[in-house]
């Protein structure tokens, strides 16, 4: 039993699609959980619901910002573990927003920081982090292959990226999510708070109500469903490492199972080499489940976007024995089945789940017109260049 066995776990931004996910598992367990949640992402009150419906009174809802020291605090004090999940989650928000990215990405994880360092027995604490960290990888030698692009080093398309790589924040989220990663490593290093971070690749499954800004897999399916097309920034032949929601929270558990050993590490975390998939190849999977294949047009290519990026996750599977379970082709066609089931796709497409979401900032956001985010996305060019 951990450190704060009894005590409930706090999930911030537990109403997201990966908190979501972490919180059922445990209240599975029969763990008790603090949900603290703004629900500035639209959609995600449909995941509270059904946390609620589901598991009743061992669910505790804490309707809060994170940018909220005070209600951070009151939150963290009751805390036996801490899955912090609450964030500014897309590169192209960022670049509209970007006092707002930091205020929530980096101050909000301090908040959450002092407040554990203000405890006598400090929670422990996993934060997630991202591949953005490591820039856009523009140094590394990269060849078109057939629908996807592939690093020309053997070693790099064999494992992947692995923590060694030299961090290098590009886009006001990569410096957001950055400086949080550090500030969390730091932490733990200079205060002795037991906390670690998982730097993630593409995340995917149940209750992702993935949109054009973040969450790319159930965005292209949520399209495909609703019949309608969907737009690929660049030429599609990026690459990523994806991995199931159900193989993350396992390894969120293990990692505070053994929190003892890896505080103060970061580990890089997604499907691996194994797992792999380019923007064109999923369109091939979705055209198999759904029957046809889904429409689609080109747009310029986004702010420090890579053209590969894939998780060397052998450091976490050395330490814990994790590995994933779930292939791309199983994974992808669960998805599939699920969002048919529980969600109106099409109404998501049309925009009326942001009426779920009283945050003006966020619909305002959403809402922006195609033509200004093309604007934007030559943001790409001045970050390749600098
Ligand atoms: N999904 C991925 O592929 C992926 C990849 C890398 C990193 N991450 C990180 O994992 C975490 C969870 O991602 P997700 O996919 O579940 O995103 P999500 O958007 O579904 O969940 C984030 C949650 O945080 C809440 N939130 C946003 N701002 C808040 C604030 N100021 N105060 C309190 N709550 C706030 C949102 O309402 C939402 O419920 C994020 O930190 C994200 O950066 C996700």
């Amino acid at each position: 039993m951990s450190r704060n066995g009894k005590k409930p776990a706090l999930v911030t931004g537990g109403a997201g699609f990966i908190g979501t996910n972490v919180a059922h598992r445990l209240l599975e367990s029969g763990e008790r959980v603090i949900l603290f949640d703004n629900l500035s992402r639209p959609g995600v009150i449909k995941n509270l619901e059904w946390l609620r419906e589901t598991h009743g009174d061992r669910l505790q809802f804490v309707r809060g910002d994170i940018r909220d020291a005070k209600a951070i605090a009151d939150v963290v004090k009751p805390a036996g573990k801490i899955f912090h999940f609450a964030a500014q989650v897309a590169v192209t928000t960022s670049l509209d927003e970007p006092i707002n990215d930091f205020e929530v990405n980096a101050r909000g994880t301090l908040n959450l920081l002092e407040a554990v360092r203000a405890q006598d027995n400090p929670p422990p604490l996993v934060f997630t982090s991202t591949n953005k960290v490591y820039g856009d990888l523009a140094d590394i030698k990269i060849a078109a292959n057939g629908n996807r692009y592939e690093p020309e080093d053997k070693y790099l398309r064999e494992h992947g990226f692995s923590e060694k790589r030299s961090v290098d924040f590009h886009s006001p989220y990569g410096c957001s999510k950055g400086a949080a990663d550090q500030y969390v490593l730091d932490y733990a290093r200079t205060f002795d708070i037991p906390a670690l971070v998982f730097r993630m690749s593409c995340i995917y499954g149940v209750h992702q109500f993935g949109n054009e800004d973040q969450g790319w897999v159930a965005h292209f399916l949520i399209r495909a469903i609703a019949g309608s097309p969907i737009t690929i920034y660049g030429d599609g032949k990026q690459v990523r490492d994806i991995l199931f929601i159900d193989d993350l929270v396992d390894a969120f558990l293990l990692a505070h199972e053994k929190m003892d050993q890896l505080s103060g590490k970061a580990f890089n975390i997604g499907g691996g080499p194994r797992n792999t998939i380019s923007l064109l190849e999923l369109l091939r999977i979705i055209e198999e489940v759904d029957g046809k294949r889904p429409e689609v047009d080109f747009a310029e290519w986004r702010a420090a976007d890579q053209l590969y990026y894939v998780s060397d996750t052998r450091k976490f599977a050395e330490a814990t024995g994790w590995k994933p379970k779930l292939n791309v082709g199983s994974g992808v066609a669960r998805l599939y089945h699920w969002l048919l089931e529980n969600v109106d796709s099409e109404s998501i497409v049309k925009g009326r789940w942001l009426q779920n979401s009283e945050s003006s900032a966020v619909a305002r956001v959403t809402t922006m017109p195609r033509s200004k985010r093309l604007l934007q996305s030559n943001g790409r060019k001045k970050l390749m260049a600098a």
